[in-house]
Protein backbone atom coordinates (compact mmCIF):
# COMPACT_ATOMS: atom_id res chain seq x y z
CA UNK A 1 0.00 0.00 0.00
CA UNK A 2 1.34 3.59 -1.16
CA UNK A 3 1.81 6.37 1.87
CA UNK A 4 1.12 9.74 1.80
CA UNK A 5 4.08 11.73 0.53
CA UNK A 6 5.87 13.58 3.76
CA UNK A 7 4.22 16.80 4.66
CA UNK A 8 6.47 19.44 3.79
CA UNK A 9 5.72 19.52 0.17
CA UNK A 10 3.33 21.12 -1.67
CA UNK A 11 0.89 18.19 -3.60
CA UNK A 12 -1.89 18.78 -6.36
CA UNK A 13 -4.03 15.91 -6.13
CA UNK A 14 -6.22 16.34 -9.57
CA UNK A 15 -10.08 15.10 -8.78
CA UNK A 16 -11.36 12.46 -11.26
CA UNK A 17 -14.97 13.98 -10.72
CA UNK A 18 -13.98 16.42 -13.33
CA UNK A 19 -12.18 13.64 -15.61
CA UNK A 20 -13.97 12.25 -18.66
CA UNK A 21 -15.47 9.02 -17.92
CA UNK A 22 -15.74 7.44 -21.22
CA UNK A 23 -11.73 7.15 -21.25
CA UNK A 24 -11.20 7.60 -18.02
CA UNK A 25 -7.75 6.07 -17.73
CA UNK A 26 -6.24 8.22 -20.48
CA UNK A 27 -7.84 11.50 -19.09
CA UNK A 28 -5.56 10.69 -16.11
CA UNK A 29 -2.90 9.83 -18.17
CA UNK A 30 -2.39 12.98 -19.09
CA UNK A 31 -1.34 14.12 -15.25
CA UNK A 32 0.18 11.28 -14.07
CA UNK A 33 3.69 12.46 -14.22
CA UNK A 34 2.89 15.75 -12.50
CA UNK A 35 1.45 14.46 -9.45
CA UNK A 36 1.86 11.80 -6.39
CA UNK A 37 -1.75 11.74 -5.05
CA UNK A 38 -4.80 11.08 -7.21
CA UNK A 39 -8.25 12.03 -5.49
CA UNK A 40 -11.54 9.69 -6.50
CA UNK A 41 -14.79 11.21 -4.94
CA UNK A 42 -17.12 8.87 -3.72
CA UNK A 43 -20.76 9.66 -3.38
CA UNK A 44 -23.86 7.77 -2.41
CA UNK A 45 -27.00 10.05 -3.48
CA UNK A 46 -27.68 10.34 0.51
CA UNK A 47 -24.67 11.56 2.57
CA UNK A 48 -24.76 14.23 -0.85
CA UNK A 49 -27.15 14.92 -3.73
CA UNK A 50 -24.97 12.88 -6.11
CA UNK A 51 -24.14 9.62 -6.99
CA UNK A 52 -20.06 8.84 -8.65
CA UNK A 53 -18.06 5.70 -8.15
CA UNK A 54 -18.07 2.37 -6.30
CA UNK A 55 -14.76 0.40 -5.72
CA UNK A 56 -15.29 -1.63 -8.75
CA UNK A 57 -13.94 1.40 -10.52
CA UNK A 58 -10.76 1.73 -8.23
CA UNK A 59 -10.48 -1.24 -8.88
CA UNK A 60 -9.80 -1.11 -12.65
CA UNK A 61 -7.58 1.78 -12.58
CA UNK A 62 -5.58 -0.03 -9.85
CA UNK A 63 -3.26 -1.67 -12.13
CA UNK A 64 -2.65 1.19 -14.79
CA UNK A 65 -1.14 3.46 -12.23
CA UNK A 66 1.23 3.86 -9.30
CA UNK A 67 -0.34 7.03 -7.98
CA UNK A 68 -1.54 7.22 -3.77
CA UNK A 69 -5.11 6.79 -4.38
CA UNK A 70 -6.52 9.28 -2.09
CA UNK A 71 -10.44 8.15 -1.46
CA UNK A 72 -12.91 11.06 -0.62
CA UNK A 73 -15.74 8.95 1.18
CA UNK A 74 -18.98 11.02 1.00
CA UNK A 75 -21.23 8.43 2.29
CA UNK A 76 -23.39 7.66 5.06
CA UNK A 77 -21.84 4.86 5.49
CA UNK A 78 -18.10 4.92 5.57
CA UNK A 79 -17.45 1.68 7.75
CA UNK A 80 -19.33 -0.07 5.81
CA UNK A 81 -17.63 0.50 2.43
CA UNK A 82 -14.49 1.92 3.40
CA UNK A 83 -12.57 -1.89 3.39
CA UNK A 84 -14.03 -2.65 0.04
CA UNK A 85 -12.60 0.10 -1.34
CA UNK A 86 -9.33 -0.77 0.42
CA UNK A 87 -9.60 -4.19 -0.94
CA UNK A 88 -10.18 -2.33 -4.62
CA UNK A 89 -6.39 -0.94 -4.49
CA UNK A 90 -7.81 2.63 -2.57
CA UNK A 91 -3.93 3.75 -0.65
CA UNK A 92 -5.97 6.30 1.50
CA UNK A 93 -9.93 6.78 3.26
CA UNK A 94 -10.76 10.24 4.19
CA UNK A 95 -13.79 9.80 5.84
CA UNK A 96 -16.84 12.71 6.90
CA UNK A 97 -16.71 13.56 10.66
CA UNK A 98 -20.47 14.20 9.83
CA UNK A 99 -21.12 11.37 8.82
CA UNK A 100 -19.59 8.60 11.68
CA UNK A 101 -21.40 8.22 15.01
CA UNK A 102 -17.79 6.87 16.42
CA UNK A 103 -14.81 8.68 14.53
CA UNK A 104 -12.31 7.30 17.08
CA UNK A 105 -13.60 3.55 15.85
CA UNK A 106 -13.63 4.74 12.15
CA UNK A 107 -10.03 5.55 12.73
CA UNK A 108 -9.27 2.35 14.37
CA UNK A 109 -11.01 0.22 12.03
CA UNK A 110 -8.58 1.92 9.13
CA UNK A 111 -5.54 1.89 11.17
CA UNK A 112 -5.75 -2.10 11.43
CA UNK A 113 -6.43 -1.94 7.68
CA UNK A 114 -3.29 -0.58 6.91
CA UNK A 115 -4.39 2.41 5.05
CA UNK A 116 -3.38 6.41 5.19
CA UNK A 117 -6.61 7.83 7.40
CA UNK A 118 -8.24 11.42 6.05
CA UNK A 119 -10.63 13.29 8.00
CA UNK A 120 -13.21 15.85 6.43
CA UNK A 121 -15.09 18.52 7.55
CA UNK A 122 -17.79 20.63 5.45
CA UNK A 123 -17.95 23.93 5.30
CA UNK A 124 -20.55 24.60 8.11
CA UNK A 125 -18.94 22.03 10.83
CA UNK A 126 -16.70 23.99 13.19
CA UNK A 127 -13.18 22.95 12.74
CA UNK A 128 -13.22 22.91 16.45
CA UNK A 129 -15.02 19.88 16.45
CA UNK A 130 -12.44 17.71 15.00
CA UNK A 131 -10.22 18.59 18.59
CA UNK A 132 -10.11 14.96 19.76
CA UNK A 133 -9.72 13.25 16.66
CA UNK A 134 -7.41 15.59 15.16
CA UNK A 135 -4.02 13.73 16.57
CA UNK A 136 -4.71 10.53 15.06
CA UNK A 137 -5.21 11.20 11.53
CA UNK A 138 -2.69 11.51 8.60
CA UNK A 139 -4.46 14.31 7.02
CA UNK A 140 -7.70 16.43 7.20
CA UNK A 141 -9.38 17.70 4.38
CA UNK A 142 -11.53 20.88 4.38
CA UNK A 143 -14.21 21.03 2.28
CA UNK A 144 -14.11 24.71 0.41
CA UNK A 145 -17.21 23.98 -1.19
CA UNK A 146 -20.52 22.15 0.00
CA UNK A 147 -19.70 18.45 -1.08
CA UNK A 148 -21.41 16.91 -4.14
CA UNK A 149 -20.58 18.45 -7.05
CA UNK A 150 -17.60 19.92 -8.66
CA UNK A 151 -16.89 23.68 -10.50
CA UNK A 152 -18.59 25.35 -7.48
CA UNK A 153 -16.99 28.44 -6.16
CA UNK A 154 -14.62 28.40 -3.08
CA UNK A 155 -16.39 29.56 -0.20
CA UNK A 156 -14.08 32.89 1.13
CA UNK A 157 -14.13 31.22 4.71
CA UNK A 158 -11.32 28.64 3.36
CA UNK A 159 -8.09 30.26 4.53
CA UNK A 160 -9.10 31.41 7.97
CA UNK A 161 -10.60 27.96 8.57
CA UNK A 162 -7.17 26.25 7.63
CA UNK A 163 -5.63 28.69 9.40
CA UNK A 164 -7.72 27.54 12.84
CA UNK A 165 -7.48 24.38 11.55
CA UNK A 166 -3.33 24.22 11.27
CA UNK A 167 -2.91 25.62 14.55
CA UNK A 168 -4.22 22.54 16.00
CA UNK A 169 -2.07 20.07 13.56
CA UNK A 170 1.51 18.92 13.74
CA UNK A 171 4.04 19.35 10.87
CA UNK A 172 3.76 15.77 10.10
CA UNK A 173 -0.02 15.88 9.26
CA UNK A 174 -1.31 16.96 5.60
CA UNK A 175 -4.11 20.05 5.14
CA UNK A 176 -6.07 19.10 2.19
CA UNK A 177 -8.06 21.48 0.99
CA UNK A 178 -11.00 20.31 -1.84
CA UNK A 179 -13.35 22.88 -3.65
CA UNK A 180 -13.24 25.67 -6.27
CA UNK A 181 -8.87 25.43 -6.38
CA UNK A 182 -7.41 27.51 -9.49
CA UNK A 183 -4.67 29.12 -9.92
CA UNK A 184 -6.18 32.40 -8.13
CA UNK A 185 -7.05 30.60 -4.85
CA UNK A 186 -3.88 28.41 -4.55
CA UNK A 187 -1.77 30.55 -3.32
CA UNK A 188 -4.05 31.94 -0.73
CA UNK A 189 -5.23 28.75 0.95
CA UNK A 190 -1.04 27.77 0.81
CA UNK A 191 -0.29 30.64 2.89
CA UNK A 192 -2.97 29.59 5.58
CA UNK A 193 -1.41 26.56 5.98
CA UNK A 194 -2.55 23.98 3.47
CA UNK A 195 -0.16 21.44 1.83
CA UNK A 196 -2.27 19.54 -0.37
CA UNK A 197 -4.80 20.88 -3.30
CA UNK A 198 -7.03 18.95 -4.65
CA UNK A 199 -8.20 20.50 -7.97
CA UNK A 200 -10.88 18.87 -10.52
CA UNK A 201 -12.27 21.39 -12.69
CA UNK A 202 -9.44 23.48 -12.74
CA UNK A 203 -7.48 20.63 -14.30
CA UNK A 204 -9.61 17.98 -16.53
CA UNK A 205 -11.66 20.78 -17.69
CA UNK A 206 -8.58 22.12 -19.12
CA UNK A 207 -7.16 21.49 -22.68
CA UNK A 208 -4.16 20.80 -21.52
CA UNK A 209 -4.69 18.97 -18.08
CA UNK A 210 -0.48 18.61 -17.71
CA UNK A 211 -0.76 22.43 -18.45
CA UNK A 212 -3.19 23.14 -15.21
CA UNK A 213 -1.37 20.95 -12.98
CA UNK A 214 2.27 22.92 -13.09
CA UNK A 215 -0.13 26.28 -13.25
CA UNK A 216 -1.86 25.43 -10.10
CA UNK A 217 1.48 24.13 -8.50
CA UNK A 218 3.60 26.57 -9.55
CA UNK A 219 0.70 29.59 -8.16
CA UNK A 220 0.67 27.43 -5.21
CA UNK A 221 4.57 27.20 -4.37
CA UNK A 222 5.44 30.97 -5.40
CA UNK A 223 3.81 32.08 -2.23
CA UNK A 224 6.15 29.78 -0.26
C1 LIG B 1 -16.77 17.94 -4.31
C2 LIG B 1 -15.59 17.01 -4.40
C3 LIG B 1 -14.38 17.62 -4.98
C4 LIG B 1 -14.55 18.11 -6.38
C5 LIG B 1 -13.70 19.32 -6.52
O1 LIG B 1 -17.74 17.41 -3.52
O2 LIG B 1 -15.24 16.51 -3.13
O3 LIG B 1 -13.25 16.78 -4.87
O4 LIG B 1 -14.16 17.18 -7.35
O5 LIG B 1 -13.91 19.83 -7.77
P1 LIG B 1 -13.53 21.32 -8.16
O6 LIG B 1 -12.04 21.43 -8.05
O7 LIG B 1 -14.05 21.42 -9.53
O8 LIG B 1 -14.22 22.24 -7.18
ZN1 LIG C 1 -13.25 15.44 -2.96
Amino acid sequence: MRKLPVAGTIEIAPSILSADFSRLADHVRQVENEVHILHIDVMDGHFVPNITIGPIVVKKLRPHFDLFFDTHLMISDAPKYAPEFIQAGSDGITFHLEAVDDPAAMIQQLRVLKVSVGVSVKPKTPVSALQDIIADVDMVLLMTVEPGFGGQEFIPEGPDRARELRTMMRDDQRLQVDGGINTAKAPLIVKAGADTLVAGNAVFSHPDPAQAVRDIQHAATDVK
